[in-house]
């Protein structure tokens, strides 16, 4: 007769709280690498819009099967990065901070957001003084905003911030071009979690982030050369790039569930998962 013996606290696994979400996302209708403002891009390339499409729609598909709700702006021509809704905007609490970019080929996407920003039924929408490509380089940490800075968003962006939304803003330096935003190199996990990618910070901002999340999930260069911190969480689920298989066996042994996508053909442009996701909080 074989007993059956109650499994040790220790083994079950934490059980983490999904909540719903809202996110913007915009359709890669024309999407394409026709100007180099990162390490990623080569005009010489060339992307296959197509495959980009169904990608892009594989994840928005994740997004509602996991119970969030996904709106959507529409693509404008001439605009091929209008794809990574992220850089578009700063929403907390039902208040909207506009983007100002740092480069002129992606200028025109400020007003567009914003004007999309100010039809969303949100209490208040900010237009930027300051360089800021939205969350992009800011990120929200359960009472504290996370900001990068080094490649885009001026510092004087993270200052707008605290003062606009009344929230701690912990300013972030990034130092590999390659991880030019801050949602590049860290990804929110839940309310008091992240995991990150220690090189890609400043000497400073590698202890800053020791102290406030001692925790965290340290991300290894192969992680983080597939954008795998370029994820997004639910609280729960962490949808990031399939690539990143270390990342998700660490997410896994801390009781997440990671939702691999294939985002290939946006990568040549170096956004993945979370650069194509604005959350929209109420
Ligand atoms: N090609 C775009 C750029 O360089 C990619 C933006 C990726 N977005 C992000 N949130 N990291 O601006």
């Amino acid at each position: 007769m074989t007993a059956v013996l109650p499994q040790p606290r220790s083994k079950s696994p934490l059980e983490r709280v999904a909540s719903p979400r809202r996110y913007l996302m915009c359709r890669p209708e024309h999407f394409d690498v026709s100007y180099a403002i990162n390490p990623w891009m080569d005009v010489a390339r060339g992307v296959d819009r197509e495959l980009a499409l169904r990608q892009w729609d594989a994840l928005r598909r994740t997004y509602l099967d996991l119970g969030h709700q996904v709106d959507v702006i529409t693509p404008e021509p001439g605009l091929p990065d209008m794809v990574f809704a992220a850089n578009g905007g700063l929403v907390i609490e039902g208040r909207a901070l506009g983007a100002r970019f740092t480069h002129a080929e992606r200028r025109a996407e400020g007003p567009a957001y914003l004007t999309w920003l100010a039809r969303a039924g949100l209490k208040d929408v900010a237009e930027p003084v300051h360089v800021n490509e939205g969350e992009g380089d800011f990120l929200v940490v359960g009472d504290l905003v996370l900001a990068g800075t080094g490649f885009r968003t001026d510092p004087g962006a993270h200052t707008e911030v605290q003062e606009l939304f009344g929230i701690p803003v912990i300013s972030l330096q990034l130092v590999d071009p390659h991880f030019y935003h801050l949602d590049t190199a860290l990804a929110v996990l839940d309310d008091s979690t992240v995991a990150y990618y220690p090189e890609a910070f400043s000497r400073g901002s590698r202890a800053v982030l020791q102290r406030l999340f001692p925790d965290a999930v340290l991300a290894t260069e192969a992680d983080a050369v597939v954008l795998g911190l370029n994820a997004v969480s639910d609280g729960r689920h962490v949808v990031l790039p399939s690539a990143a298989l270390g990342l998700a066996v660490q997410l896994r042994e801390r009781g997440y569930e990671p939702v691999g996508v294939d985002l290939g053909e946006l990568l040549k442009a170096g956004g993945s998962v979370k650069c194509c996701t604005l959350e929209i909080r109420a």
